[in-house]
């Protein structure tokens, strides 16, 4: 670990790598080991406000780059990453315990983004407006949106910071990252390759901070700040939401979900099993969009549950270093305990576990399939953000879809079914950003991410990924002669 070139025990602001001004650090751990791997800089709200008016003094000389200048950068950018995947999945999975395999996968994905932004940037394109009198001609411009803030989550440790910063960066906007304490990192990581890459000093920075609450107030209310995109949890979201009214902030949110993944007796169930393990057990089920609730119609129910088992008792545990290793562990003991009561909430009230339903030593929970769920458990309205498939039974189309649609959340679901006419009333009916039809793995940089209702608002990624980033101006030319 420590031989790596991309280990940086620094944080990245104004184009120096630094220490906390007061010179305060933090331990990162490894959460299969429970080792400490290294201690990064602990920032005040002090160390950030300079970090904003280093961004901010950027701003202009930045964004008057030409876009092809801007996406060049990006693009070796982009080759960096690739070219130091195996580093960068390495640390990944030191600091967050995701399986080698996934975080190569999400270097991949991660870089995704920066490639599709930087070739976004250079199709920006404004709008000529027919005018409605004869001396006007109006034109519609898009232009960068000023310093960008983003506070990321410890379960995408690359992949949400590139898809934030990717259209910022492309429009023309300095950005600030604010990684997760749990796996800063590979944050560094990159901040590392985007300085060979060659962004201007002040256009890229990474902070790290113990001081989630003070820091992200300061992102809310700092007004150099112009936009903060934010990925966690509804609660938290809904506070950044009102500290961000004192500056009329603009805000993308990206948050909690409780994804539905409905099998419809029609489906063929062998692939409803193969999706429902993709999509639950993805980085052990700590995801936004991992299924949270399985929904299986009566004629196939016990046929989905015995084959879904068994799918699940094959799976390998262990630390995630080892390649054929499919789960590793929980991120923290609090994800731990959570997972523990919603697994004993279920059985108080019914479930009947068909396989798994304990922990394991250290931070590892076995990957659980709970039968019988009904919609009073806590697991029902709650992410449980683990390894943890609960399975409803249902009887009618239309109680599939009421059962689906019964959560404050929007963000991602699924169902599977063989009949085109079905999927595609299901497919509308279901009040959600995103839908997986006969697919458990929907996500990818050319099309958009985001939820609906509690889930939040916004959307990362894709051609409409670009336009949260920017501002939109009209221009009407006045007393335009016709000679
Ligand atoms: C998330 O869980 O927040 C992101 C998942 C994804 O991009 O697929």
């Amino acid at each position: 670990m420590e031989q790596s070139i991309l280990i940086k025990t620094e944080a990245y602001v104004n184009g120096q790598w630094v220490s906390a001004s007061g010179g305060k650090t933090f331990e990162v751990t490894n959460p299969a080991t429970g080792e400490v791997v290294a201690t990064v800089p602990d920032m005040s709200v002090e160390d950030v406000r300079r970090a904003v008016d280093a961004a901010e003094a950027a701003w202009p000389a930045y964004r008057d780059l030409t876009a092809k200048e801007r996406s060049a950068i990006m693009r070796r950018w982009f080759d960096l990453m690739i070219e130091h995947k195996e580093e960068l999945a390495r640390i990944m999975t030191i600091e967050s315990g995701k399986v080698i395999t996934e975080s190569l996968g999400e270097v991949n994905y991660g870089a995704s983004f920066v490639e599709w932004f930087a070739e976004e940037a250079k199709r920006t394109y404004g709008d000529v407006i027919p005018p409605p009198t004869k001396d006007r001609r109006l034109v519609v411009i898009k232009q960068s949106i000023g310093v960008v803030a983003a506070i990321t989550p410890w379960n995408f440790p690359l992949a949400m910071i590139t898809r934030k910063v990717g259209p910022a960066l492309a429009a023309g906007s300095p950005v600030l990252i604010k990684p997760p304490s749990e796996t800063p990192l590979t944050g560094l990581a990159i901040a590392a390759l985007a300085e060979q890459a060659g962004f201007p000093p002040g256009v890229y920075n990474t902070i790290t901070t113990t001081d989630s609450k003070g820091v992200g107030k300061e992102f809310c209310e700092n007004p150099k700040i112009r936009k903060l995109s934010f990925t966690g949890s509804t609660p938290v979201g809904k506070v950044l939401m009102s500290q961000c009214s004192s500056t009329l902030k603009k805000l993308s949110l990206e948050l909690g979900g409780n994804a539905p993944f409905i099998v419809f007796d029609d489906a063929d169930v062998d692939a409803a099993v193969q999706g429902a393990i993709v999509s639950k057990f993805r980085h052990n089920g700590q995801t936004c969009v991992c299924v949270n609730r399985i929904l299986v119609q009566d004629q196939v129910y016990d046929e989905f549950v015995e084959k879904f088992s068994k799918a699940v008792s094959e799976l390998k545990i262990g630390n995630g270093l080892d390649k054929s290793v499919q789960l590793g562990p929980l991120i923290s003991e609090k994800a731990i305990t959570k997972v523990t009561e919603h697994v004993e909430d279920a059985i108080s009230k019914g479930a009947k576990v068909a396989y798994g339903g304990e922990r394991m030593e250290g931070l590892f929970y076995q990957p659980t399939v709970l039968a019988n769920a009904t919609e009073d458990m806590i697991i029902a309205r709650e992410e449980v953000f683990g390894p943890v498939a609960p399975i409803f039974r249902f009887s009618s189309e239309e109680e599939a879809i009421q059962m689906a649609n019964d959560t404050e959340y929007g963000l991602a679901s699924y169902f599977y079914s063989k009949d085109i006419n079905r999927c595609w009333r299901v497919a509308e009916a279901l009040e959600y950003g995103m839908v997986g039809i006969n697919e458990g793995l929907i996500s990818t940089e050319v099309a958009p991410f985001g939820g609906i209702k509690e889930s939040g608002f916004g959307r990362e990624g894709s051609k409409y990924g670009m336009d949260y980033f920017m501002e939109i101006k009209y221009l009407c030319f006045g007393g335009v002669d016709k000679q």
